[in-house]
């Protein structure tokens, strides 16, 4: 299959979407780089399983989110990344990132956005009560979990669900949509004008 683009995944924890990417049949991109702001984040792990370049930035590090964000961004420009898929990446980052990289850094978050931001979105769902909730993928812009919308998936609330068992369910959404969005944001399917998004 022609390898269209080079994205870099951004990971802070267990990575199950950054597998979602690396098992996609066809995504049309190849993962250059995984970097994590944790040692011990199990992303890690998968990026080396699959014999994929990783970094780790630790945030503890860094005076200030700009010179941690210019960290990150080297590692990201020197593996030759042409867009970055954050994926459960915990650490917020500088507007330096979306200057170099605009329309070009893709978020996946646990909720109908904009409802639910930040943190525990799964969490603020249940004590919303909610009926249904879901996942959106969107493009990073300088607020939290805000920018683009390029794509959502609902999912049902049940009258039982607790944080594991929802989440549990977003998580398959999650992973049946993130490699499509990024298949087709290789591909050069998905578009921005006047804020919104449009695929072609
Ligand atoms: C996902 O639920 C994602 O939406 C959120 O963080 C979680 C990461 O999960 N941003 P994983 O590390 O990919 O398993």
């Amino acid at each position: 299959m022609e390898v269209v683009i080079n994205i870099a995944v951004l990971a802070s924890g267990s990575g199950t979407n950054l597998q979602a990417l690396i098992d996609a049949p066809d995504l049309g991109a190849e993962i250059c780089l995984v970097v994590s702001d944790r040692p011990e984040a199990a992303a890690l792990g998968r990026a080396e399983a699959a014999g994929i370049e990783s970094r780790v930035v630790p945030w503890g590090e860094y005076d200030s989110r700009a010179e941690f964000t210019k960290a990150i961004l080297g590692e990201i420009e020197q593996a030759g990344a042409d867009g970055i898929a954050l994926a459960g990446f915990m650490r917020v980052l500088s507007g330096e990132l979306i200057a170099v990289y605009p329309n070009r850094v893709l978020n996946i978050h646990p909720s109908l956005l904009p409802a639910f931001p930040g943190a525990n979105a799964v969490g603020q769902a249940l004590n919303h009560g909610v009926k249904v909730t879901g996942v959106t993928v969107h493009f990073v812009d300088e607020k939290v979990d805000h920018g683009p919308i390029i794509a959502q998936s609902a999912v049902p609330v049940l009258p039982d669900d607790d944080v594991a068992t929802l989440h549990a369910r977003i998580q398959v959404e999650e992973h049946d949509l993130y490699p499509r969005v990024v298949g087709a944001f290789a591909r050069g399917k998905i578009h921005v004008e006047g804020g919104k998004v449009r695929w072609s």
